[in-house]
């Protein structure tokens, strides 16, 4: 899809938004928020889009109500459309940037395995005197980081290896100078002593990988945020086995390094001066002969051991390693790790936000405040003693799964377990299990299936208002 800017609309199907109760009046028409109706006059075609009440219309309201109204677009076969970006001029509200987000975010689709997969829409003109094209640019490189996180999430997991991960890392490192891959093969993960990223994988006929992309855009800073990603590439359960219901998506469950992938890619895009490095735990949790054993003792890159109760609990036993690898190796001042970890968090929070845990209050709350400004939003969970306790090994160091009665507080022990290796780093944890994967219908600028969740919330995060947007 194209995407330019022009200050008269040239095509003749157009995406008009609407403010409840503002002139001109269109017949059973209110411009109620998210209200769609599509009409016709000879050879044009007007998507009148509702945004509810001027006073009351948010970036959120416009970025949603701009993905349900391209998806219109979608559904009517259209190939050119003129999106006439509303006005909106009140202070902390990006209207027109939150419209193009939505136009881009709600033009996904994943037609990869459809016989009929042209996909409709080849050139959007955005038409608005409030954005410049180079911020219309940078919006069209977050959007291509997200949607390669959700093309890998999408995929089979016969497809979306450790391997090919580490394949996508290689295809984004060649696209900028400041960027560098390192990937970790079998025998060195082995070799180096990660032994809970090899018990995990070691069952598999995909054997696994640690990924990591560096990339160094200031080097008079001291500042390097890692991102963390856990790439289950597929969560049979291990020996303990998922039951039908459960494992029917855990092709999904290496969505937090496909966020990671996602990120890295716009970053290598936008070149900005900031340094982080992306860290992927690839590996494919296998039932098999080959499988680590419930009731054995692995030992951590770390040196930390670890008794294994449940090999279901196989994310936090790939994400330590990398994180202990990424700290030993490359010192980053914070860590942000994201991960479909626990089954927990989608009981608690659903898919309206992913749950966030830390070790310091103002990482956390700058997160929540991006996760906010994109709608990729987090809601600070509890993380205590309690759930450092109820980690501890009676045989080794650690268990991977809690002491706790059954049923309780299973994402903040989780989560308890990560910390005991992130050592004095500022930490974040991201538990994305609720919202990587959207199992209802399309909504807003969220696509049915894999949301890409994460992208926008790290590149918002990171870059914040920094990269020339209006
Ligand atoms: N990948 C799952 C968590 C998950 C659940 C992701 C639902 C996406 C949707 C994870 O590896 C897992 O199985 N966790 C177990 C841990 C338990 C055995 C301690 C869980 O949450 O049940
Ligand atoms: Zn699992
Ligand atoms: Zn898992």
């Amino acid at each position: 899809m194209k995407i330019t800017i022009s200050e008269q609309a040239q095509y003749s199907t157009q995406i008009v938004f609407i403010f409840e109760g503002s002139k001109p009046s269109i017949v059973d028409f209110e411009g109620k928020k998210e209200e769609i109706s599509v009409r016709y006059n000879n050879e044009n075609t007007k998507i009148y889009c509702g945004l509810g009440p001027k006073k009351n219309c948010t970036d959120e309201i416009v970025r949603s109500a701009a993905g349900v109204a391209i998806r219109k677009g979608a559904d009517l076969k259209r190939s050119e459309l003129s999106v006439i970006v509303p006005v909106l001029k009140r202070k902390g509200v990006r209207a027109a940037q939150a419209a193009v987000e939505g136009i881009l975010l709600g033009s996904y689709t994943f037609t990869k395995y459809k016989s009929d997969n042209k996909t409709s829409i080849k050139k959007v003109e955005v038409v608005t005197k409030d954005l410049s094209l180079s911020a219309v640019k940078a919006l069209a490189k977050i959007k291509e980081g997200v949607f390669l996180t959700r093309d890998l999430v999408n995929d089979n997991a016969s497809v979306i290896t450790p391997q090919k991960l580490a394949e996508e890392a290689k295809k984004i490192a060649a696209k900028n100078k400041q960027l560098s891959c390192t990937i970790l093969s079998e025998k060195e993960i082995d070799k180096k002593g990660l032994g809970l990223l090899k018990a995990v994988g070691q069952g598999a006929p995909y054997p696994p990988r640690l990924i990591i992309l560096q990339y160094k855009g200031n080097a008079k800073s001291k500042e390097t945020t890692a991102i963390v990603g856990k790439g289950i590439t597929f969560d049979s359960g291990g020996l303990n086995l998922k039951p039908s219901g459960y494992i029917e998506t855990m092709r999904t469950d290496m969505a937090g390094a496909a966020a990671v992938l996602g990120t890295m890619k716009t970053i290598a895009a936008l070149k900005p001066s900031i340094n982080v490095i992306g860290v992927v735990a690839a590996a494919y949790n296998a039932n098999d002969g080959d499988s680590y054993f419930p009731g054995d003792i692995y030992t951590s890159y770390s040196g930390k051991t670890v008794e294994i109760h449940n090999t279901d609990a196989e994310g936090r036993l790939v994400l330590a390693d990398a994180i202990s690898y990424c700290i030993k190796n490359y010192k980053p001042t914070e860590i942000v790790d994201l991960a479909t970890l626990t089954g927990a968090i989608v009981i608690a929070l659903g898919d309206m936000a992913a749950g966030l845990f830390s070790n310091n209050d103002s990482v956390a709350e700058k997160l929540a405040k991006a996760g906010d400004a994109c709608n990729e939003k987090l809601w600070r969970m509890p993380l205590s003693e309690v759930h450092s306790d109820s980690m501890k090994g009676e045989l080794a160091d650690l268990r991977n799964m809690s002491k706790l009665p059954k049923r309780h507080a299973g994402s903040s022990a989780a989560a308890a377990f990560l910390m005991a290796f992130v050592e004095d780093t500022s930490w974040a944890h991201l538990d994305i299990a609720g919202v990587a994967f959207n199992d209802r219908e399309s909504r807003g600028e969220t696509p049915k299936f894999a949301t890409g969740f994460g992208v926008r919330l790290l590149l918002t995060y990171l870059l914040g208002k920094s990269f020339g947007l209006a």
